[in-house]
Order: structure tokens, then C-alpha cells, then sequence
């Protein structure tokens, strides 16, 4: 009985370490900060709810407060290098209270923190200045929880 007492020391040891491991990369995925910029080419996945991934306590690098992807005129073409800009009222009205470069593949995304509440109007301006609105005000950054599902995806020209 005496000699059981080391191994159990020993898998204690390792049941510490595997947690502490464990807790550190939540942190460390919890404390990656990441917004696209023009030009970038690092994401992936475009067309699909970032967030499926991308939300707290998630798989993917960054929890994203928005997300999403923009398509050219035939709803397929990327559409790159341009901005997301959110207004607090309709048709580029208001305040301009953030602004999300577009990357190169035509995805956006941003893990900076983003208040709803106040009500947020969407709008995309194109590499060449075209600006196209959002009618309405969204619930939460989660894009194509709606575009490419219950609407179209986002285009522009
Ligand atoms: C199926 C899960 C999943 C989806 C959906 C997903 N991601 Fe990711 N993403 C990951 C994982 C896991 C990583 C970390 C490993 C890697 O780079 O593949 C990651 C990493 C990233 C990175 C960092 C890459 C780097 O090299 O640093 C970016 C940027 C990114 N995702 C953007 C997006 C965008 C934008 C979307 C939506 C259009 C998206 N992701 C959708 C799982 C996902
Ligand atoms: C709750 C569903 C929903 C969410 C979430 C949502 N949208 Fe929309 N969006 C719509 C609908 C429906 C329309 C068309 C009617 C309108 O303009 O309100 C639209 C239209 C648009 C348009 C104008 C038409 C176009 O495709 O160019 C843009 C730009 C846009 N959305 C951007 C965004 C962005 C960026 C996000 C994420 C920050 C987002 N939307 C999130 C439902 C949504």
C-alpha cells in the first residue's frame, strides 16, 4: 500500500498540469484580438456563420463580435478591400460608430467589443466608394446568421 502513494502523487501531478494546460488556452483563445484589415488573406470559411466557431468558448482563433462575408453583384465573386461601416440610423445617418476593413478574400471580422443595444445600421462601401444599406438595425454581428440563409448573401459592385 505504502508504494501506491508515488504513483498517486505522480497522477495527481499530471491531472494539475492537463488542467493548468487546459485553462491556459482558453485564456489565451479568449485573449486573441483580431480584425481584418484590407489586403489580409488569412481567413477561411467564407460564406458560413463565422461564429459557428468564432464565439466565446469556441474552436476558432478569436471570438468574433463580427463576422461575416461580401460577395459581388452575381453573388459569388469576392468582393475585396472595402469597409463595413456601422451608422446608428438608417442610410449612412447618424453616427459612424465603427468601421471594419474588408479583406482580400472579401471576409470581415472583428473581435473588438461592439455594443447592440443602442441599435446598429449596416452598410458596405466597395473598393470604389459604392456604398450600399442596410434598412434595419441587426441584433448581433452574427451576418450570415441571415445572408446566404433566410436573405441574400451581402453584395455590392
Ligand atoms: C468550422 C469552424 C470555423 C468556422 C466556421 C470559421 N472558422 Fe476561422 N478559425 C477556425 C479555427 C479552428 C481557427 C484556428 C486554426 C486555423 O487557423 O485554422 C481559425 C482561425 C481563423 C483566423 C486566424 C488565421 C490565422 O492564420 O491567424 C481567421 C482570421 C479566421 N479564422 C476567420 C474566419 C472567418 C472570417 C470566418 C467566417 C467567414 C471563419 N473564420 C469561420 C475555425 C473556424
Ligand atoms: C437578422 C438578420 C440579419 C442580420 C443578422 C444581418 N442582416 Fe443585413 N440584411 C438583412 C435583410 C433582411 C436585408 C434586406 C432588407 C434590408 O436592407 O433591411 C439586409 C440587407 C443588408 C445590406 C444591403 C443589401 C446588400 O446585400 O448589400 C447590407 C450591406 C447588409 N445587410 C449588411 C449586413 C452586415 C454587415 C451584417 C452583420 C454585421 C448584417 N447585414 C446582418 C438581414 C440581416
Amino acid at each position: 500500500m505504502k508504494y501506491n502513494y508515488p504513483y498517486l502523487y505522480l497522477g495527481l501531478f499530471f491531472f494539475v498540469l492537463i488542467l493548468l494546460h487546459s485553462c491556459s488556452h482558453y485564456e489565451m483563445q479568449k485573449k486573441v484580438s483580431k480584425t481584418s484589415t484590407n489586403g489580409d488573406d488569412e481567413s477561411h470559411h467564407k460564406g458560413e456563420n463565422c461564429m459557428n466557431c468564432h464565439k466565446t468558448g469556441g474552436k476558432g482563433e478569436g471570438w468574433f463580435q463580427i463576422a461575416g462575408s461580401v460577395y459581388g453583384s452575381d453573388l459569388i465573386r469576392n468582393n475585396p478591400n472595402g469597409k463595413i461601416l456601422l451608422f446608428t440610423q438608417p442610410n449612412g445617418k447618424g453616427e459612424l460608430k465603427h468601421t471594419i476593413e474588408v479583406d482580400a478574400l472579401g471576409n470581415f471580422y472583428t473581435t473588438k467589443e461592439i455594443d447592440f443595444n443602442s441599435g446598429l445600421y449596416p452598410a458596405h462601401q466597395n473598393q470604389s466608394g459604392n456604398l450600399k444599406f442596410m434598412e434595419t438595425t441587426i441584433p448581433n454581428g452574427e451576418c450570415q446568421s441571415c445572408h446566404g440563409v433566410s436573405t441574400d448573401r451581402i453584395w455590392n459592385e
